[in-house]
């Protein structure tokens, strides 16, 4: 992949660039709480964009999308949305640096990479955060990685129009390897510990379903959410998002929110105090109690938050009579894309025989199935 970027670089731009990545998350649990200010679990994966870049001093600039073998220049003065979609990813974090103040003479870009696309594995924010890096690399921007995936975050908002939380962006930027990192939304702290899974894999099975987040769902559960908390703020001030919301006080007022409003939120409460239990769970190396802890998290994404699908519960429920799976579950945003499943690591071959002779994606394939290696965050590659 590497050679590929640089040798169209070279062959485009005939000039040797410097090259970064970032990778792509998985979330053992914590879905849909980032937005909430509560607590998720990602770890960032061995699946990855690539940027090859160089300044030009042209005053432009000029992308090159290796995997659509597609082009998009523009003058730097015309920082705005395109009606090309991929150039969106890019111009939205160009325009966020501007935003913050900072020069961003032209460059030249070729990108491109293996993080599979709608597939819940975050590849939009593997492009924004990878361009992110690079940019503050390149010019010397200072800004911190947290930062960046603010940046990055808020480009996703903008140009891509969906109002995500902060979870992709920070796991691409912050992952460590063999690292889970539990964070919390709402103070941004976060921890990475060491992930140790004696004799058990992460594997993903994509359901070859693409979702589309801006498709408004995915905004509308946030304006769900925020109308819960606007009913439970009028008797609390100090509640600002569902992460100061206990169980009791949605019971104490249950009559005065439409049940939708009221399933999601109680779905976020249950699911912040799920990621805590989970966190003790794995440190303790008690893998039946947070698999058990994942599929309540799937039925509760499934019945009360109502973002999954028939493939992707179909999946997990495969999984609910196969003792060597502790937990399964959908991820990321839902309505398609992979479900990540806990698997003893003798069976892993019967796992994924199971599920190819039990399931086929909608165009009848055999469905991909990934073995997750965790892995460091953004960075530059020496090659
Ligand atoms: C998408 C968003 C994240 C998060 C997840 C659901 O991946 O980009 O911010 O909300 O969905 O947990």
């Amino acid at each position: 992949m590497v050679e590929r970027i640089v040798s169209t670089f070279k062959d485009r731009f005939g000039s040797d660039p410097l090259v970064f990545r970032a990778p792509g998350r998985v979330n053992l649990i914590g879905e849909h709480t980032d937005y909430n200010n509560g607590f998720v679990m990602p770890a960032a994966i061995n699946r990855y964009a690539y940027f090859a870049i160089k300044p030009n001093g042209l005053g432009l600039y000029r992308f090159h999308a290796a995997d659509f073998r597609r082009d998009y220049t523009t003058p730097v003065y015309k920082i705005e949305p395109s009606n090309t979609h991929w150039a969106n990813y890019l111009l939205g974090v160009i325009a966020q640096m501007v935003a913050e103040g900072k020069d961003i003479p032209g460059f030249d870009c070729v990108f491109g990479g293996d993080v599979p696309i709608g597939a819940g594995m975050s590849s939009s924010a593997a492009i924004e955060s990878g361009l992110a890096f690079a940019l503050n690399h390149i010019y010397g921007l200072g800004f911190t990685r947290m930062q960046l995936a603010q940046i990055a975050q808020r480009a996703e908002h903008e140009y891509a129009g969906v109002k995500c939380g902060i979870m992709d962006q920070f796991a691409s930027l912050h992952g460590k390897q063999n690292h889970v990192l539990q964070l919390d939304c709402r103070s941004l702290e976060f921890e990475p510990f060491e992930l140790n899974m004696d004799n058990h894999s992460i594997i993903l099975v994509n359901t070859g379903v693409k979702h589309s987040l801006a498709s408004s769902e995915y905004n509308k559960r946030r304006q769900e959410c925020q109308a819960g908390v606007d009913i439970l703020k009028k008797y609390n001030n100090s509640i600002q998002s569902l992460r100061d919301v206990t169980i009791n006080d949605l019971n104490n007022h249950k009559r005065e929110f439409s049940s939708k409003v009221w399933e999601r939120c109680l779905y976020v409460v249950e699911e912040n105090q799920r990621v805590v239990n989970a966190g003790k769970a794995l440190t303790q190396k008690d893998f039946e109690s947070f698999g058990k802890l994942m599929y309540q998290s799937h039925y509760g994404l499934r019945d009360m938050y109502e973002v999954s699908c028939p493939e992707l519960d179909k999946l997990v429920e495969l999984t609910e009579k196969l003792d060597y799976v502790v937990g399964s579950r959908m991820m990321g945003g839902g309505f398609g894309g992979c479900t990540i499943n806990v698997v003893k690591n003798a069976h892993i071959d019967e796992f994924t025989k199971c599920v190819k002779e039990n399931y086929k994606t909608p165009d009848g394939k055999i469905p991909q199935i990934i073995t997750c290696v965790i892995s460091n965050g953004a960075e530059l590659l020496v090659y």
